[in-house]
């Protein structure tokens, strides 16, 4: 885990960033090429493409000394830094209001988001993540993070399915090498079973999920008949959140398709009460669809 206690100038540094994305984006090539020529004389005049690659991600905001000691010439060569580059350059324009420039969710709008309530916009660095397909405590895989930025959060976060796949995907790279500074895992332990044959739908299932509902105190938080309560829980910033009213999909963050529920559950949210619950169902995962149908049949679908 890394936590980083410096603390930054906020509005000074939105407005710097801002009037560095307008002047990147008006005089890239210009502004860049120059900067280039003044820190490495061997690199030549040279309108290349990949030249205006290595020209997006040169460094806004971090000192200048970086470009010394580290040949851009290399990372050309490194489709993984190119990515994480663009990633960086994504990241300024589209997150950094809510996430913050160091990724601790302090960014200048992140206020505004329920000050004194949950959700908050992630703290990066601390490396809790609720949207996994890991177990519990573990970071998500970057397939995790891309489908969160593809998808976003319904209420919190917009979708950013418009920057495309390859960008989605620089941005989650330069989330995970930055601020969240470990190897993301690439598998899970955790057993998804497939939604087909006995476990597809049917009434019989739901009515077995309902049973399953009380029995492993899902009701305790959601209530019996899935509503919630007003229960007032804490998360690990130690703000107000409740337990969210499952008769209502569009208020669901980790996604409504059958599969997504059913990995919510198998998960659960870390950072949040809401426990996951693959070991209740170890050896037994198909099981875990009978709760997926009754809370579906909450909403009538
Ligand atoms: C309008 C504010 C806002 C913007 C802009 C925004 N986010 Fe978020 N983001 C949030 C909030 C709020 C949360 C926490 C929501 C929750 O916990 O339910 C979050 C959570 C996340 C998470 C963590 C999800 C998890 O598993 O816990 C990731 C990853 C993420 N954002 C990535 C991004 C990226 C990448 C961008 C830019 C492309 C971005 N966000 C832009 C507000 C924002
Ligand atoms: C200790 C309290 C607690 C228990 C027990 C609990 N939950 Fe939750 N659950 C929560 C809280 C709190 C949230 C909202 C988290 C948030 O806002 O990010 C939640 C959210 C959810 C969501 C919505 C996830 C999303 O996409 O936003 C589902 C589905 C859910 N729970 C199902 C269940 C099921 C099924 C069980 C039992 C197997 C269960 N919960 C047990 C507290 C609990």
């Amino acid at each position: 885990m890394h936590f980083s206690n410096k603390k930054i100038g906020q509005t000074g540094l939105f407005i710097f960033v801002i009037t560095l994305s307008i002047a990147t984006q008006v005089r890239s090539q210009e502004m860049d090429h120059s900067t280039m020529n003044m820190e490495k004389s061997e690199v030549k005049e040279d309108k290349s493409v990949d030249h205006s690659s290595m020209d997006m991600g040169t460094d806004m905001t971090k000192e200048k000394g970086d470009m010394k000691n580290m040949p851009g010439m290399g990372k050309m060569n490194d489709p993984d830094a190119m990515a994480v580059m663009r990633g960086k350059m994504i990241f300024q324009m589209s997150c950094f209001l809510c996430h913050g420039a160091k990724g601790e969710g302090d960014g200048p709008a992140a206020r505004f988001i329920g000050p004194y309530s949950h959700p908050r916009p992630n703290n990066f660095t601390m490396g809790i993540f609720k949207f996994r397909s890991t177990e519990s405590g573990d970071l998500p895989m970057l397939k995790d993070l891309m489908r969160t930025i593809r998808e976003g959060i319904p209420g919190y976060m917009p979708s950013f399915r418009n920057v495309g796949e390859e960008g989605i995907k620089s941005v989650a790279m330069y989330i995970a090498k930055e601020f969240i500074q470990e190897e993301l895992p690439t598998t899970t332990t955790i057993k998804y079973a497939k939604h087909v044959g006995p476990y597809t739908y049917s009434a019989k299932s739901a009515w077995r999920g309902g049973l399953l509902f009380k029995i492993m105190k899902c009701s305790e938080c959601h209530g019996d008949d899935g509503k919630a309560g007003r229960m007032d829980l804490k998360d690990e910033r130690k703000l107000m959140i409740h337990p969210i009213d499952l008769t209502r999909q569009e208020t669901f963050g980790n996604g409504t398709s059958h599969e997504d529920i059913y990995r919510t559950i198998m998960t659960g949210l870390d950072g949040t009460p809401m426990p996951g619950y693959n070991d209740s169902f170890l050896g037994e995962e198909g099981s875990a669809w009978d709760l997926v149908h009754y809370i579906l049949s909450l909403q009538g679908r």
